[in-house]
């Protein structure tokens, strides 16, 4: 007799290699005997989350690998969304054909990767098979050389602001890992050698984690010299996607979680790699709902970057993630996951 609870669990176990922001993991399980109960854990979410935006998105993902890994490992899922409290989701299963699915192989395999990408170019029938538009979700992708670089230019833009807020300072220190030891011990968080940073990029790191120390950086305008890495990633890569929703509601995240999940996924079956720059969508969000502290410069300049944004996506269309694509060589390290945490 097939013990479905048992095989729920098995689904788990792939689904939580999801990507979440700064490893954060932000879900928490109820597995009945037969069906999953997901809830999100608010004590895990970033501090700064406009409308959970990132949570929802992060959950997204873990749907998509559900329903893959399901499939493969022979049952048939139903996903009902109830958004009550911290409840997200209820998924009912029973037993079904065991089928293939030619992302499966890929759920434990995808990364983020944050090395300089190679300017080969993408082949044209794997970018027309990430370009999806899915209800009110579209991914958006971009080659033209000119265009990449003023992306380049509004990241690094958002970027040196994010280094001004002193909770998102804290917040990423917070979730810093510095060692391996303090890594396997943890298993979340972001591991300091999946930053790609290189022993001079290291120390800066660690001797910016005193407040005081960014501050000065902050006062003499220096900051945006730290934003450089990120222009100049994102420049030398041959290929930019902007994934966009037309709404805000967190069934739209949700939905923009799952078609970003699958074009990771699509990416890692080419041998592709993806690394995502949140900032801007987060900031441009925060600006927009008014859930910031951000003073009157830094919302003049974010005023500035959301225009040229929805010039580049479109009326109508909002932001919910940046990434560049490319070959690369593979990651120096890849980051874990907690065991998985079962709500009684
Ligand atoms: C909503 C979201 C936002 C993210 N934002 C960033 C980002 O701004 N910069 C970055 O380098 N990685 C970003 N990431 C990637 C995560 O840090 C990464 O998924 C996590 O550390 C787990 O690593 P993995 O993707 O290699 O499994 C983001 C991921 C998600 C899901």
């Amino acid at each position: 007799m097939l013990n479905l609870k048992q095989e729920i669990l098995k689904v788990l176990e792939y689904a939580v290699w999801a990507p979440s922001a700064e490893n954060n993991q932000p879900w928490l399980f109820r597995v009945g005997e037969n069906e999953l109960q997901i809830f999100f854990d608010p004590q895990r979410e970033l501090l700064f989350e406009p409308h959970h935006m990132f949570t929802f998105l992060s959950i997204g993902a873990l749907v998509k690998n559900i329903k893959i890994a399901a499939l493969c490992l022979g049952l048939q899922v139903k996903v009902r969304y109830i958004f009550h409290d911290n409840l997200v989701a209820k998924l009912s299963f029973e037993p079904g054909d065991k089928r293939d699915h030619d992302l499966f192989p890929y759920i434990k395999t995808r990364v983020t990767n944050r090395k300089r990408y190679f300017s080969k170019p993408i082949a044209d029938q794997i970018l027309k098979k990430l370009s999806i538009q899915k209800d009110n979700i579209a991914v958006k992708i971009f080659q033209d050389k000119t265009i990449i670089r003023r992306i380049a230019y509004l990241v690094m833009r958002t970027e040196k602001i994010r280094f001004e807020i002193k909770s998102t300072h804290e917040e990423l220190y917070h979730n810093l890992r510095f060692t391996k030891e303090e890594e396997e011990r943890k298993r979340d968080g972001l591991y300091i050698k999946t930053l790609e940073l290189g022993l001079l990029g290291e120390l800066v790191l660690k001797i910016l984690r005193y407040w005081e120390i960014q501050n000065i950086i902050n006062k003499l305008r220096l900051n945006i010299l730290l934003s450089i890495p990120s222009y100049l990633l994102i420049r030398s890569s041959p290929c930019v996607g902007i994934l966009c929703s037309t709404q805000t509601d967190s069934m739209s995240y949700i939905r923009a979680g799952e078609v970003w999940q699958e074009v990771w996924l699509e990416l890692a079956r080419n041998n592709l790699y993806l690394h995502p720059f949140g900032a801007p969508p987060l900031f441009i969000t925060a600006l927009e709902t008014g859930e910031n502290s951000f003073n009157e410069g830094q919302q003049r300049s974010l005023g500035k970057i959301k225009e040229e944004f929805s010039a580049l996506i479109g009326e109508g269309q909002k932001m919910v993630m940046i990434f560049r694509i490319g070959y690369a060589p593979p990651p120096s390290a890849k980051s874990l996951r907690r065991d998985l945490r079962v709500k009684v």
